[in-house]
């Protein structure tokens, strides 16, 4: 049984990935500093997977990936109860878009220098093999046609240049190392929704700043009226163009990469992960609305800085390199997220 690095695995994306992960075999070693995240949602896996769930399958050290001497210890530690580390998925970091243009060197100290940290230690250890969580706005997207992995990387914001500073570090490890690494590096498009159960999702513990929770915020009242940025772009009815994937879609692709790199030969390979369809703000709130028969009083407002009209994966490269297909449309999103939402209307916060 493989045991796997999983930083940052109490958050959104982290925890969701848990489950798959744990389904398919694997025994997990998570690492998170809580900064965006609860612990409660370990406990919450584990409520999911119930009987098929044993203890020991999860072992979780609290801390942060720039503490060397505490990351340096995970690893020992995994090695001395002979479960050694043999691969990391690294969710780790800062993820606001627009506080990194506030804050940008916390950007590049949490993500950058973290990453540098858990790929020294992964050195020290012998371990090679890591799926990275890289992002779709490292690309430049000054068109309108999907973007292909091979499309012009030119990001925008201190978040989207960390991202690409990252793949860089991977890169030249690679390069350096006789080619002895796997890497996998997965640049997601827009993630929504949560587990069907209900019983995990996005748990931001700041003022969200993402479309879909808004969204989810404002259908239960939580905040008066969505903003709209912009009914004025190049678009069919106006508003923003985005892809939007089920979380749970995403947390297979996970799964599917780490699988790809084990059984596969070294290599170093980006992925975009999306579903290769287009969803204006409109259109997905209207769905929501009628999915979920609820009401998301909307205005429209200025275009925020930095946005873009068309950010959507051509996720061919994805398809047929890891046979994965998305399985969850945007109904299912909508209902999912909502029922994580009515459940949880203050995320973890209200459980003990
Ligand atoms: P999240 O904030 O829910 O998860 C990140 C987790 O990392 C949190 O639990 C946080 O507490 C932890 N963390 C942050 N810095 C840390 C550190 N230095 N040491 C240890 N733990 C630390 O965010 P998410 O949506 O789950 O995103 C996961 C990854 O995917 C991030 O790297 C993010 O940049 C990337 N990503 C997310 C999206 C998205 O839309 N959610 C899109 C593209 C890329
Ligand atoms: N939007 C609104 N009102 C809001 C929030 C968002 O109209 O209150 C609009 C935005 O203008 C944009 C769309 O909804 O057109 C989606 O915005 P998000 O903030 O939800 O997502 P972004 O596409 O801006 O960025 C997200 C992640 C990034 C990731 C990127 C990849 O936040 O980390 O997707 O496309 F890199």
């Amino acid at each position: 049984m493989k045991n796997i690095l999983i930083t940052g695995g109490t958050g959104y994306i982290g925890s969701h990935t848990c489950i798959p992960l744990l389904e398919k075999g694997y025994r997990l070693t998570i690492i998170d500093s809580s900064v965006n995240s609860s612990p409660i949602s370990i406990l919450k896996v584990k409520e999911i997977l119930k009987d098929n769930f044993k203890d020991e399958l999860i072992t979780y050290y609290p801390g942060d990936i720039r503490d060397k001497p505490f990351l340096s210890s995970v690893f020992l530690k995994a090695k001395e109860l002979k479960k050694p580390i043999q691969g990391v998925i690294h969710f780790a970091g800062l993820k606001a878009v627009s506080e990194s243009l506030l804050k940008p060197l916390d950007y590049w100290h949490s993500n950058v220098y973290g990453s540098i940290c858990l790929i020294e230690e992964m050195l020290k250890y012998g371990c090679r093999n890591i799926v990275f969580s890289s992002s779709a706005s490292i690309y430049e997207s000054s068109s309108f046609i999907p973007i292909l992995e091979s499309s012009k990387i030119n990001p925008s914001t201190p978040y989207g240049q960390t991202k690409v500073a990252i793949e860089n570090i991977l890169y030249s490890t690679f390069k350096s190392s006789k080619n002895s690494w796997r890497i996998a590096n997965l640049r997601y498009f827009n993630p929504i929704g949560a587990h069907e159960s209900g019983l995990i999702g996005e748990n931001p513990l700041d003022i969200p700043n993402n479309l879909f929770p808004i969204i989810c915020k404002v259908a239960n009242g939580k905040i008066d009226k969505l903003k709209i940025f912009g009914n004025d772009w190049p678009t069919y009815d106006g508003t923003c163009i985005r892809d939007y994937i089920h979380i749970m879609d995403l947390a297979d692709a996970h799964c599917a990469a780490l699988d790809f790199l084990l059984k596969n030969e070294p290599q170093i390979i980006n992925l975009n992960v999306g579903t290769g369809i287009g969803t204006s703000v409109l259109d997905l709130v209207n769905k929501f609305m009628k999915v979920n028969d609820c009401k998301v009083p909307y205005k429209f407002s200025e275009r925020r800085k930095g946005d873009l009209p068309f950010i959507v994966a051509d996720n061919q490269k994805l398809t047929a390199t890891l046979g994965w297909q998305p399985k969850r449309n945007l109904n299912q999103m909508c209902k999912d997220g909502w029922k994580w939402q009515m459940a949880n209307p203050n995320g973890f916060i209200d459980i003990n």
